[in-house]
């Protein structure tokens, strides 16, 4: 008596070892015949091809998703182009904010962004990027905003924290296009005091020859990236090889001559762009071997400094004073700028 099931288990199971040594046979084959014919000769299976020196900051092929891409023909949706026509501003605020952020951009406007309170030229714009849905109420509405002021300038790139640095490659971009016979820039954030005063008759002195090359604010040096994904700032290897991050001006406020805005933009084309906005202006300058300008100690406040008329009087920034903090110190400060301080 022949065991039927017998057969069909031997059956099943020489097939399984049949398809065994066929995969292992086509394996291989693909190695030795396939792999062997496309390597060129003298290089050996077990080597990997030549991988770009890590410390190679141009552009790469591949992009992080983390890194802002760059350079790409970004379009302005809106444009101011004739805003510098007859004119030679000495002061032009770029001020970053989100593009949802319209009160804070109107509480800019009514205190240290009112460009008729000041003597000199100071020209205001405020830099946005796009929302998600192009098509939707943001969009309308900043299109109205723009019309109705005239200080907004938008590219069509995503408005998000790691693309910051697009943003003030915009604005570079713009000052370099639209209004390069400006004297001095500041890059502004949207929660900062302003004293834009100071900035004019203390540092910048529309008295004094004009300055090339000159980029200060509040320096910090001898920082590198976070390397840790728990931390807002986190810059992967890929993005940023380098341990350390050359010196740079903090990000919230800082100040440079207008032939900057020019060759930050240029050099920006061919090197690798990264999130930090501030540290890669750093690399930017380092690229260009245009070391940063120390400024009196104390003027660009990096923090929360509770509001102190006399105080504020002599420094130039501090942190955190947005919307109702600012509207509400804003009075004081401004029309009892010069009582009671020495
Ligand atoms: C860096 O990589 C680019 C291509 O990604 C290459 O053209 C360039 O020569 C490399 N530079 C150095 C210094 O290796
Ligand atoms: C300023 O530069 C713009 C071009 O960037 C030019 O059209 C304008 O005439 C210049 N204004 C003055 C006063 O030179
Ligand atoms: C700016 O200041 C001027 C007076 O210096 C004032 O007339 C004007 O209303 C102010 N603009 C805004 C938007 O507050
Ligand atoms: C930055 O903007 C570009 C262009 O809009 C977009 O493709 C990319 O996803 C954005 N990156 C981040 C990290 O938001
Ligand atoms: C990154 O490190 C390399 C190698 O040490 C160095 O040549 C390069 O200048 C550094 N780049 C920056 C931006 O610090
Ligand atoms: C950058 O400057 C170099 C010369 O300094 C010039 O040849 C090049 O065209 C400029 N590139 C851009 C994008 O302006």
């Amino acid at each position: 008596m022949v065991d039927y099931r017998f057969v069909v288990r031997f059956c099943n199971f020489l097939a399984l070892i049949l398809m065994i040594v066929i995969a292992y046979l086509f394996h291989i084959e693909k190695q030795t015949l396939f792999v062997s014919i496309s390597l060129p000769k003298g290089l050996s299976r077990s080597q990997k091809p030549q991988e770009e020196p890590v410390n190679n900051l141009t552009y790469p092929a591949f992009r992080h998703p983390l890194a802002p891409p760059y350079p790409y023909p970004y379009k302005f949706l809106i444009n101011q182009p004739d805003k510098c026509k007859h004119r030679r501003p000495f002061l032009i605020l770029l001020v970053i904010g989100k593009i949802h952020d319209w009160e804070a951009r109107q509480t800019i406007r009514e205190t240290w962004g009112n460009e008729s309170n000041y003597d000199v030229d100071v020209l205001r714009i405020f830099l946005v990027g796009i929302t998600n849905f192009i098509q939707d109420r943001t969009q309308w509405m900043i299109e109205e905003e723009s019309v109705a002021f005239g200080d907004i300038i938008q590219q069509d790139f995503m408005d998000t924290y790691y693309n910051l640095t697009l943003k003030t490659l915009m604005g570079m971009e713009w000052v370099t296009k639209f209004c390069n016979n400006a004297s001095y820039v500041v890059k502004i954030d949207n929660d900062m005091f302003l004293n834009v005063e100071c900035l004019i008759y203390k540092l910048l002195r529309p008295d004094l020859p004009l300055r090339v090359n000159y980029f200060t604010g509040h320096i910090v040096s001898s920082t590198g990236p976070f390397r840790s994904q728990a931390y807002k700032w986190y810059v992967p290897r890929e993005v940023y090889p380098n341990d350390t991050y050359p010196p740079y001006c903090s990000g919230p406020g800082y100040v440079f001559s207008a032939d900057l805005a020019k060759k930050i933009y240029n050099v920006s084309q061919r090197i690798r762009v990264i999130p930090m906005e501030d540290c890669f202006m750093g690399i930017c300058l380092y690229e260009l071997h245009i070391p940063l300008t120390p400024s009196p100690w104390g003027l660009f406040f990096g923090r929360y400094l509770k509001y102190d008329r006399c105080k504020f009087h002599k420094l130039i920034t501090v942190h955190h004073y947005k919307n109702y903090r600012l509207r509400s110190i804003w009075p004081d400060f401004w029309n009892l700028k010069s009582t009671g301080c020495n």
